[in-house]
């Protein structure tokens, strides 16, 4: 029998996938990297999740756990070129899709948690901690496709960060099979636990290569029935720090999201989804900033725009007064990711860095000035989380026959950008994982004592290397 075959046997036909049933798999969602695998093995529980595990570990076949494949970083897909067994003969790895276990296994109000399978996707725990009267803070996009195990490994982060912090401040327990086949119960719910090293915290943000998610518990916060965001038109990047100072000091705590809208994303989105441009009055950015409380919080965010405007910060803003005003408005933020506007996006330089935020401004010019300097026909684009340091910068060409001449330069650029990332006290990765896409670029980032300590910790939880091998640390 083969390898595949005792996995069939063990789990049944729909636990186990391979041909075209499979291929959907093994290509990640920017269409970036594409592995091969012996199969996509389902497991529908813990105990078949364990089974693969050990069947894996004693052939030595690599395991590469996946949750929606959403990811942006090859994470989830086995690594292009290195997945094939010594003799080059075979392709050595499995995918581990924890899609079928997709449970929501108990809501808890009074404890403000939930406990849910890897394979639940993010828009699933919110809308049963919405039916429970409670909320599910972390929020992105891809919220009906991402699940809640590739969100932990990835440490994940979304639009409301800024609030609520990445998915690590909203894991409290976790429930891992090792590499060994060993069951890793910390399903625990606690707020406050000092007993010695934090483990659940080493597996967010692994992106799998320490261990398989299979449980999680989440930490749930006060449903904010009031909500209003406005799109605020900004005199200029330098305005928006002082804007955000602003948002926190007049609005206290329940400033939720500070996004970037770049004018050239807002008319693209607007103009290709066949979506009312929310405003009639033209900047280069503007920024969606969105309040949440327990009480109204409208006259807040006027007060605040008021302000805003008197000082010369804001030129003009849209604000949302019905709740299908405040979806349009997020409608539009999420379409802005160039995978969803530009034709050209695959050949470009995209960017998940984060900086420190008081360097946003100046570290924005200089990747562009970069840009400017070796592709100067190409376009740059840039979006997303700026009340956290992290807008997702894009290098791109803009028509087929820059394609070639982008090419040729491709890779000084990125290699100028990522120095230009370190200097400013920056990260590569703020939210999307290493993966492969970073994976050779990402070790200037960090002193060398940094990775040999995270190897040392790889070695002690996988000593035989089969948890997603050629991911997350540097060569
Ligand atoms: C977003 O903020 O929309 C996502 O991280 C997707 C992206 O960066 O393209
Ligand atoms: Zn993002």
């Amino acid at each position: 029998m083969t390898f595949v075959d005792g996995l069939r046997s063990d789990l049944g036909e729909a636990g186990v996938l391979t041909g075209a049933d499979a291929a959907p798999y093994l290509t990640g969602q920017r269409g970036l990297f594409t592995g091969e695998a012996l199969a996509v093995v389902r497991p529908a529980s813990v105990k078949e999740t364990v089974l693969v595990v050990r069947a894996c570990a004693s052939a030595g076949v690599f395991i590469v756990p996946q949750g929606g494949n959403t990811g942006m970083s090859g994470g989830a897909v086995p690594a292009t070129g290195a997945d094939r067994d010594s003799h080059g003969l075979q392709p050595q790895s499995i995918v581990l899709s924890m899609s079928r276990m997709n449970r929501i296994v108990s809501v808890d109000p009074d404890r403000w948690t939930i406990t849910v399978e890897a394979g639940a996707t993010i828009e699933a725990v919110q809308q049963a901690a919405a039916g429970a009267g409670r909320l599910f803070a972390p929020d992105w996009g891809a919220r009906g496709t991402a699940t809640v195990g590739g969100a932990i490994a990835t440490n994940a982060g979304g639009n409301n960060v800024l609030r609520y912090g990445t998915l690590r401040d909203n894991v409290l327990g976790l429930e891992v099979v090792l590499a060994d086949g060993q069951v890793w119960d910390g399903l625990r719910a606690l707020r406050k636990d000092s007993s010695g090293y934090d483990l659940k915290q080493l597996f967010v943000g692994a992106e799998g290569t320490l261990g398989v998610v299979t449980q999680a518990v989440l930490r749930l916060r006060p449903a904010t029935p009031h909500a209003q965001s406005a799109l605020a038109a900004v005199s200029g990047l330098d305005s928006l720090m002082p804007l955000l100072e602003l948002a926190e000091a007049r609005c206290g705590g329940d400033v939720t999201a500070f996004e970037l809208v770049p004018d050239v994303g807002l008319e693209r989105a607007c103009k290709k989804f066949s979506l009312a441009r929310p405003l009639e009055a033209r900047a280069e950015f503007y920024v969606l900033v969105r309040l949440s409380s327990t009480e109204p919080v409208s006259d807040r965010l006027g007060a605040f725009l008021d302000e805003a405007s008197d000082s010369g910060w804001v030129t003009d803003a849209a604000v949302a007064v019905t709740d299908e005003h405040e979806e349009r408005l997020w409608a539009i933020r999420d379409e802005l990711p160039a995978m969803r506007l530009w034709d050209l996006h695959e050949h470009g330089v995209k960017l998940d860095t984060a900086v420190p935020i008081d360097r946003f401004g100046p570290y924005h010019d200089e990747v562009r000035r970069i840009a400017a300097e070796l592709a100067p026909d190409a376009f740059t684009y840039g979006f997303g989380h700026v009340g956290d340091g992290n807008v997702h910068m894009y290098v791109l060409p803009t028509s087929d026959d820059q394609v070639a001449p982008f090419l040729a330069v491709r890779d000084e650029l990125r290699e100028r950008i990522d120095e230009a990332t370190f200097a400013f006290g920056g990260t590569l990765s703020a939210e999307h994982g290493i993966g492969q896409l970073l994976r050779d670029r990402i070790r200037q980032q960090k002193p060398a004592v940094e990775w040999d300590l995270m190897q040392a910790v790889k070695n002690a939880l996988d000593p035989q290397g089969i948890m997603n091998p050629h991911k997350t640390l540097p060569p």
